[in-house]
């Protein structure tokens, strides 16, 4: 039992380690700031469903904000907003896009957060939980600083659409980039998934309802189109796939079909979920 337990905490003590030097906070920074790629699409869509269920101008929190992706849009939309990141470096890339923009940060982590109870109408966070396999301790300390009947949506990805993948084929994890296997995987790419059971279970045990999840990002990084074309035809695939996306009619045919059609796929056919929940009011 203990092996086990000393595996977990050297992959946690990996995964929250990883960012803390200031050439990958440079690195980082330089690749996530494109507004011409499906990320830049999909954020806005992820971002939407917080904003649509707070206040405008209300107080919300990314934890694990990074280099500002999120806070940025979220001030630029008039948010009051504060971000927690474990990494100085991280926290040093992140300039206001405006004069006006409201953001407050500070180094902290996403494990006990260095706010009081029911601070924020909102809280977000994104390609965060699903680093760390014990992440439903971090639901829970995000539902701690929720005021009563406040949002909190982070992002996870389908158990369904690897298991789909897998009876479908053998899915090269290093080629798709993540491996959901809890144990024998590369801690390098562990990305947690979980079923819709185990999201409604960390809801309970945290005081919050389930609201909703959303199936986010259809194309660009599927379990299931991987494990089709194989683990060379998926890097071909995504090469093939930003050259559609730089075409005005072809990003018009993606955005309409993310939106009005994968959006309604069973959660199986889509690895990334934006997850909704709500604390008790
Ligand atoms: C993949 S980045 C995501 C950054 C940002 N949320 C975004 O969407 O671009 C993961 C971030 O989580 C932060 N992080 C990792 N472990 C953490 C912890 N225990 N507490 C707070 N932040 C943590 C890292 O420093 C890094 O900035």
């Amino acid at each position: 039992m203990s092996a086990v337990l000393n595996t977990f905490d050297a992959m946690k003590a990996f995964k929250t380690g990883a960012w803390t030097s200031t050439e990958r906070a440079r690195a980082y920074d330089a690749s996530t700031n494109s507004k011409t790629d499906i990320t830049s699409f999909l954020t806005d869509e992820y971002l939407g469903q917080l904003t649509r269920r707070i206040a405008p101008r209300s107080r919300v929190l990314d934890l694990g904000c990074g280099t500002g992706v999120l806070i940025k849009s979220l001030a630029a939309l008039g948010f009051d907003a504060y971000g927690v990141d474990i990494s100085q470096a991280m926290l040093d890339k992140i300039r206001p896009e405006s004069e006006g923009d409201r953001i407050t940060l500070q180094q902290g982590d996403v494990y006990a957060l260095p706010f009081p109870d029911a601070s924020f109408a909102g809280v977000t966070t994104r390609w965060v939980i699903p680093h760390f396999r014990d992440w439903p301790v971090i639901v829970k300390e995000a539902a701690r600083v929720l005021q009563p009947g406040g949002t909190l949506v982070f992002d996870h990805t389908s158990r369904g659409n690897y298991e789909l993948a897998n009876r479908n084929g053998t899915l090269e994890h290093a080629k798709f980039g993540y491996d959901n296997r809890v144990r024998g995987g590369d801690k390098t790419m562990f990305y947690a998934s979980a079923s819709i059971d185990e999201l409604q279970l960390a809801a309970d045990s945290a005081g919050l309802d389930l609201v909703d999840v959303a199936p986010l990002g259809f194309f660009r990084q599927n379990a299931v189109i991987a494990s089709v074309l194989g683990g060379d035809g998926f890097l071909a695939y995504k090469s093939t796939f930003d050259d559609f996306y730089r075409d005005p009619g072809a990003r018009a045919f993606i955005q309409w079909f993310e939106r009005n059609v994968a959006a309604a796929f069973p959660f199986e056919m889509t690895n990334g979920m934006a997850v909704v929940m709500q604390k008790h009011g």
